[in-house]
């Protein structure tokens, strides 16, 4: 009988912390067999603020996440947020040195690997290491080629989205997770991992801004093409809304937590008679009778102020000119009642609700936002093997070999991975 192989992943979010494990099915799809979560408030500004409770509750969540399964877990895919993180262009140009069989220059998997090298050669400070390469175009003789391998031309360049990253950020995730007694197979960024969690082939194509928000900040990707054109993270998240919502109500952030998802929304129905509230306040013993539509008075404008301060964002980064055609809404705050009509009015475009790309029998809660980091991760754990696992002779693109030869092992792989991933 053949082994079973199965796929982990940790996503270390700044309000909860999560685990899940899936199998490889016969037909090389995943199967998801266990999730398990818990709330955790121990990440600030991109900062394990406590190693050892973060340890604790890693411990705790893949414990119950193993007991699900019935196995012990294999090595971790984690998250790291992209707090401290920068993305950047980057552009590669090489003469193409291969031969063809008719001697005239024809591009290598040789040529492919140098002209992406050169275009990861760029100077990263002393306390920073590019976390991600991911090249997304290529150019034989300035036209644009989907597959160079075996293209004749002179010149062959390449355009590479790079990610680099907090060294110590890194050390720190590292050190927790395997402080908790467990091991790390790959760290990747939230965004990117939340962008395979939800983003179909199409949208992926068509040009799709998605916006994870979070509970304290909020990640978002601009994706087009096949490539990752820009990221970026803004300080705020739906936890922001909760603070208001305390703050408003004379409540504790608890009881507004627990407002907010029961009864929080954007949208009041005009002339309705008004619903009424319970609300314990905060360090007296009184209850008030509040009228709900107040929750939407206070959450439209921090949505409002969120989405906006995104799309003044990209509109800046991309100089007003790249633009997108869909928004993708994902993350805990993607579940704020009537965001995507918001998002809609703001943006001027269709938006939705991302939920994770993934087939469960036995965890239905997994399709939900919440969850898109999470399963991003797995989807990346699992095309991670799909290429390790290919035999040598059967490479069939330029980013496989990439992925496997290149002497500058993580960088260069995970680029070969997420180029080979949304080009699938
Ligand atoms: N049903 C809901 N309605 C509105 N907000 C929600 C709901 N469920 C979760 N959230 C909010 O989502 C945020 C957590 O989202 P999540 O993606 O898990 O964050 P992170 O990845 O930063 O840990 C919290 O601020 C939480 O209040
Ligand atoms: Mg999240």
């Amino acid at each position: 009988m053949k082994n079973k192989i199965y796929y982990a992943s940790l996503d270390i979010g700044t309000s909860s912390i999560a685990a899940a494990i899936s199998i490889r099915k016969e037909s090389g799809t995943l199967e998801l067999i266990s999730l398990a979560s818990q709330p955790l408030r121990a990440i600030k500004n991109g900062i394990i603020t406590n190693l050892e409770t973060v340890s604790e509750a890693i411990r705790h969540v893949i414990t119950k996440a193993e007991m699900i399964a019935g196995i012990n877990i294999p090595p971790l895919v984690i998250n790291v947020g992209s707090t401290q993180s920068q993305g950047f262009q980057s552009h590669g140009i090489v003469a193409v040195a291969g031969v063809g069989s008719h001697g005239e220059r024809e591009v290598t998997l040789n040529d492919i690997e140098r002209v992406v090298e050169m275009a990861n050669s760029v100077s990263v400070p002393a306390e920073r290491v590019i976390l991600h390469s991911i090249p997304y175009r290529f150019l034989v003789d300035h036209v644009d080629v989907e597959e160079p391998h075996g293209t004749s031309g002179l010149r062959l360049e390449s355009e590479v989205y790079l990610v680099t990253q907090n060294k110590a950020m890194l050390e720190s995730l590292h050190k927790v997770v395997t402080k908790a007694g467990y091991k790390v197979d790959e760290i990747i960024l939230q965004s990117i991992a939340s962008v395979e969690g939800v983003i179909d082939e199409e949208e992926k194509k068509m040009g799709t801004l998605l916006i994870d928000i979070g509970g304290l900040l909020t990640d978002y990707v601009f994706i087009k093409n096949n490539g990752i054109v820009l990221t970026g993270v803004i300080p705020v998240g739906s936890d922001h809304i909760t603070k208001d919502l305390a703050y408003g109500l004379k409540t504790t952030f608890h009881q507004a937590e627990l407002l907010k998802i029961k009864h929080g929304k954007i949208l009041v129905e005009p002339k309705s008679a008004p619903e009424y509230m319970t609300v314990p306040l905060a360090s007296q013993n009184r209850t008030a009778r509040i009228p709900k539509h107040v929750l939407s008075q206070i959450i439209e404008p921090r949505v409002s102020e969120l989405l906006t301060l995104i799309k003044n964002q990209v509109a800046k980064d991309l100089k007003n000119n790249n633009l997108y055609t869909s928004i993708v809404l994902t993350g805990g705050g993607a579940l704020t009642q009537d965001i995507v009509e918001i998002a809609e009015d703001i943006f001027h475009l269709p938006a939705r609700i991302g939920k994770p790309l993934i087939t469960s029998s036995v965890q239905e809660d997994v399709y939900s936002p919440v969850h898109a980091t999470l399963i991003g991760l797995q989807r990346l754990a699992l095309e991670k093997w799909n290429r390790a696992h290919k035999p040598q002779h059967h490479f069939s693109t330029p980013h496989e070999l990439h992925a496997t030869h290149s002497s500058n092992a993580s960088r260069s792989k995970l680029g070969a991975y997420f180029k080979n991933l949304f080009q699938s």
